[in-house]
């Protein structure tokens, strides 16, 4: 069994006096050792601070991209480098507002994971289909190429610092989480995907997390499916109380 990973997306929200007092209140919360490992990801600009913040306590720190270029000219972007020495463990790559608002591309994901990895990065690559596909029946095959393409040649060695988030479009910032059982389906069908790149050992090692309209009520029923090993949180993560709730479902 997988040790539960409830990572909070803070996206585009909290200044930096905005990010120290969420994080104080959640360490407030945090005191006791809790059955999950919990990771923040707040903004660039609040990394360095929530580190100096989080020294001494199990809660990890991630951010929410990064170049997939090393360092130099390259205008506005952040390499992994960077987000090592700012103190990060994880990466965000591939999460669908950078698919949607960005145009970034399945292969352009793909140099991101290389990249993230190469830079000593644990990433948290997102998979997931849009409304559309849903209804035309495509979703396998949409996460199956996701996969595909995203982890093209990665070794053993690398695959066993990644997390995947099923993440479907649809069910972000909706409200319209997807049924547990919904979820279960498809975090089936990636853990067999990576059974056949890899083995049966390495997919069921790996952890796979849903992300979509998380919050205190759904989050016990959606944790408790067999295949489901943590939580991707959006705007439920942007509070101490209900992201706390959240990470006390799996108890
Ligand atoms: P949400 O976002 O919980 O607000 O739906 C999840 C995510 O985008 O990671």
């Amino acid at each position: 069994m997988n040790k539960i990973l409830i990572a909070g997306n803070w996206k585009m929200n909290k200044t930096v006096p905005e990010s120290l007092e969420l994080i104080h209140a959640l360490k407030e919360k945090l005191r006791s050792p809790c059955a999950a490992e919990v990771v923040l990801i707040p903004p660039f600009t609040s990394l360095h601070s929530a580190a100096e913040d989080l020294r001494g306590s199990d809660i990890q720190l991630g951010a929410q991209n990064l170049s997939h270029l090393g360092s130099g000219a390259v205008t506005g972007e952040v390499s992994g480098t960077m987000l090592i020495s700012a103190g990060c463990k994880y990466v965000l790559v591939g999460h669908s507002e950078r698919r949607t608002l960005f145009h970034e591309s399945d292969a352009l994901i793909h140099q991101k994971l290389k990249t993230a990895l190469s830079e000593g990065l644990h990433p948290i690559f997102c998979v997931g289909e849009s409304g559309e596909e849903r209804d035309a029946g495509k979703t396998k095959d949409i996460i199956n190429n996701q996969l595909t393409v995203g982890l093209n040649g990665l070794t053993l060695m690398e695959m066993r610092k990644i997390t995947i988030a099923y993440e479907p479009v649809w069910a972000i910032g909706t409200g319209k989480n997807a049924k547990p059982e919904q979820a279960q389906e498809i975090h089936e069908v990636i853990r067999s995907r990576l059974a056949s790149l890899y083995d049966p050992e390495l997919a069921q090692g790996t952890r796979i997390i849903y992300g979509g309209s998380v919050n205190p009520e759904n989050s016990s029923s959606l944790l408790s499916q067999s295949d489901v090993d943590g939580a991707l949180v959006g705007g439920a993560s942007l509070d101490a109380d209900s992201f706390y709730a959240i990470i006390n479902a799996i108890k």
